[in-house]
Parts: structure tokens; sequence; C-alpha cells
């Protein structure tokens, strides 16, 4: 298995073996993640970070991966800051970019930015999301969270919210799908996960529930993953309005679930959630930002040829 120099664009792009042997490298990284050993595995290593979107977990948890294996990080900042402004194109600033650094980190509103960016760099591209398309760095913290916390095997999970706009549930099914998931698909109908996406995750061995109904559907499952309704990628505000708060998770709604059911979230959450619910032992969404971490400086130390 080679992940030297690889680009990171899309959850496709991994077989099952890829995945376990980076929550493995990740299981190793965790006491240095929570500071309670030291490591320069990454000193005199340069990590790029390049946000055309906001963030605070992702390029967070990518900038302490990076302190914490001892290298260093190189942040555009703000993109009204950088010749991004003049005019200066996504093609012309990596290929500036990849000169300075030994990884860069791309967030981009297009779809498909990543996977452009990765044309032109001579260091590997880690896709932070690209629009809509994939966010595989957060699929990766998701599936440490799900074995950390519950089990991969055999798992039953439902996926809540906007699947139609959000990245995170897309580039999860993939993964998913390898591990043989039975999927039970939660959205109001305007938000459904996209037909293509569904067929594909099929055909690659995993089981599909679909329904619009979170009570009806969250009895029986070992984990929840609940999204936020992706206001910005609506055409028309009107539209969002017509979904939002449509569904909620309370403490009400869990009276009949599983002891052990866990309740995830890629955060930020905005209202579906309620806050009562952190106090239970079903939230572990605070817990999964962290494994972030752990995941993060794994992939980065793998890309970097620190580790094998
Ligand atoms: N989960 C996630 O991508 O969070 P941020 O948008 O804060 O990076």
């Amino acid at each position: 298995m080679k992940f030297k120099d690889q680009h990171i664009i899309s959850m496709r792009d991994f077989s099952r073996e890829m995945i376990d042997h980076i929550l493995s490298a990740a299981e190793v990284m965790e006491p240095i993640a929570r500071g309670e050993q030291r490591s320069d595995l990454l000193a005199g290593k340069i990590l790029a970070v390049l946000f055309f979107e906001p963030s605070t977990r992702t390029r967070m948890s990518f900038e302490t991966a990076m302190y914490r294996l001892g290298g260093d990080v190189l942040n555009l900042g703000s993109v009204d800051a950088s010749s991004i402004s003049k005019g200066e194109t996504l093609a012309d600033t990596i290929r500036i970019v990849d000169g300075y650094a030994d990884a860069i980190v791309l967030r981009h509103p297009k779809e498909g930015a990543a996977q452009l960016a990765s044309e032109f760099s001579r260091v590997p591209i880690l896709n932070a999301g690209d629009g809509a398309g994939h966010h595989p760095t957060q699929t990766l913290l998701d599936l440490y969270t799900i074995k950390r916390e519950s089990h991969l095997e055999d798992l039953k999970i439902a996926l809540a919210g906007d699947l139609k706009y959000g990245r995170t549930v897309h580039s999860l099914c993939y993964a998913l799908s390898l591990y043989g998931a039975q999927i039970t698909l939660i959205s109001p109908k305007e938000l459904c996960m996209p037909e293509e996406i569904v067929n594909d995750i099929v055909e690659r061995g995993a089981e599909i529930i679909e329904t619009d109904s979170v009570e009806d559907a969250i009895n029986d499952v070992d984990v929840l993953y609940m999204t936020r309704i992706q206001k910005e990628r609506f055409p028309d505000p009107a539209e969002y309005h017509k979904v939002a708060n449509r569904l909620k998770i309370t403490t009400e709604s869990l009276k009949d679930v599983k002891p052990g059911l866990k309740i995830m979230h890629p955060l930020p959450r905005v209202n579906e959630i309620d806050p009562k619910v952190d106090a239970t032992l079903h939230a572990c969404y605070f817990r999964q930002a962290f494994y972030g971490v752990p995941i993060r400086m794994a992939l980065l130390g793998l890309l970097m040829g620190a580790i094998q």
C-alpha cells in the first residue's frame, strides 16, 4: 500500500484495506494528539492551508495535527487579502504554493476544485471539502469515531438531514458500503441523497432504506449521523426556509432507541440537535471533532512518508 505523495480527493479512491490502515495509524497517534506524548515526526515539513470557505474544525485540526508532530503550517488566511482577489486562478495559486509546502489542504466552494488542484500540484492535495462534492478526511474521522465508540462490522446507521447538499454524507456512504453497512437515509424529499450515489453504493454492497421520518427510523440503529441543512448551497433562499427545522432530535425522540446508540454530527449544528441531548450517553459529536486530530496526523505522516 503506497500513501506517500498521493492526493486525497474522494472516498471512491479508497479500498477497505487502505481505510483500515489509516484507522490503525490514527490509534498510534492518539496519545500524541492528546498531548500525552511528544513527537518530531514531521519536523522540517510544512503544510499549506488554503480555505476558500469558512471552517473551524477541519482547518484547526489539520493545524493541530501538524504542530503536534513538530511540523509547521503556512496559512493563506483570508482569500480577500491574497492575490486571488486580483484574479489569480486556482491553478496558478496551487503552482505557487506547492513550491512553499510539502502538502496542501484545500477547501473550495466548487465541486471538482480539489481534483483540478491535484492536476497542477507537485505535492499531495488533501480535499477538505469541495462544494457539495466530497470531504474524505471528515469521513476518515467519522469511521474512526464509529470504530472507537460503536462498531464498523454489521453496522446499522441512519444518516439524517441534508443528504442532497451535505458532502460529509456523500463521502461517508461510499466508505460504509465497503463495510456492508445497512444505511437508512432520512431526509425531506427535497433533500434526498442523489440517485447516482444511491445506485453506486447499492452496487458496492450497502443495504439502503429511505424515509422522511426520524422517529420511524432511529430505534433500530447503532449510530445516528445528523447533518445541518446546507443553507449556503440553496440557489433560492425560499427553498431553504421550506425545509429548515424539518428534522430535529430532542431527548423525547430518544426514548425508545438502543441504549448504546451513538449520535454523531460533523458540526457545526444549527438547531437539528437540541442542546439537552449533549448530556446524554448517546452524544459523541464533540469527541468526534477531536478524533479529527489523530486521523489527520496519520494521513499527514503517511503522505509525507514519515510513517508507512
Ligand atoms: N466538519 C467540518 O467540516 O467542520 P468545519 O466546517 O468547521 O471545518
